[in-house]
């Protein structure tokens, strides 16, 4: 079993200077994830090491981090695949609460800003169903598979420069009931991300797309919003997705 060396970032604001990196030394074998190794550390080596995880099956979004260079998914991120030492800090454009976590009220007060839940309109009586054609489900293609991670937002370069900006995550998810025929609030979902805090801040910069964990595309997301509210500045609901 070889031993693997990590460099992760400490970070208390109520006790600490400044944030350093910390060595810790686990002993790792084929299949062990970097969330493993951070409960090894947390058990075995240092129990004041703080990190987020849940559902440990890619599922929940709360083990995002930056491992080696890139953002990943702590419980579905192989030790061995990686060049030691791995080096492990949280999140960027979010404070840090202690060491891994991070204080993501910002992200959540974005996300419920855009209103993320289904507005089918007027409830017809009797109507306990919202059909979707096969074609109309394939428009909204893969955006509902976000898991809210912020690994996103995270790597916007825009959220670095403008703690404003809606952000990529959020933006997905305005586009992706944009895009869903079942969905009735067209124009105030418009309203809500035509700013510059909204879609103009994007300046197409592809970060956002590179570091989705779940090959999710927030960058075109926000193009189709773009083209969707110019769209309905010129011609209104004619053309509507
Ligand atoms: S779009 Fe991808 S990176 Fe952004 S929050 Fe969703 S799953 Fe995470
Ligand atoms: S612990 Fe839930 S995604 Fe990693």
């Amino acid at each position: 079993m070889p031993d693997v060396k990590f460099k992760i970032f400490r970070y208390d604001p109520e006790t600490d200077e400044a944030p350093r990196f910390q060595e810790y030394t686990v002993p790792c074998e084929k299949g062990t994830t970097v969330l493993s190794a951070l409960y090894y550390i947390q058990d075995y080596l240092d129990g004041s090491l703080a990190f987020r995880s849940s559902c440990r099956a890619g599922v929940c979004g709360s083990c995002a981090m930056h491992i080696n260079g890139r953002y990943r998914l702590a419980c579905e991120t192989q030790v061995l695949h990686l060049r030691p030492p791995v080096k492990i800090r949280p999140l960027s454009n979010m404070p840090v609460l202690k060491d891994l976590i991070v204080d993501m009220t910002e992200f959540w007060r974005k996300y419920r800003y855009i209103q993320p839940f289904l507005q089918p309109g007027a409830v017809v009586e009797g109507q306990k169903e919202l059909p979707q054609t096969q074609d109309e489900r394939e428009k909204l293609g893969n955006t509902i598979d976000c898991i809210l991670c912020g690994a996103c937002s995270a790597s916007c370069t825009m959220t670095f420069t403008d703690s404003g900006y809606l952000g990529p995550a959020a933006l997905l998810k305005a586009w992706r009931f944009v895009a869903d025929t079942r969905d009735k609030a067209y124009e105030t979902r418009l309203d809500l991300v035509d700013g510059l805090d909204g879609v103009w801040r994007c300046h197409t910069i592809f970060n956002c797309q590179r570091a989705c964990p779940k090959d999710l595309d927030p960058t075109s997301a926000i193009a189709h919003l773009k083209r969707e509210i110019l769209k309905n500045r010129v011609f209104g609901k004619k053309y509507k997705t």
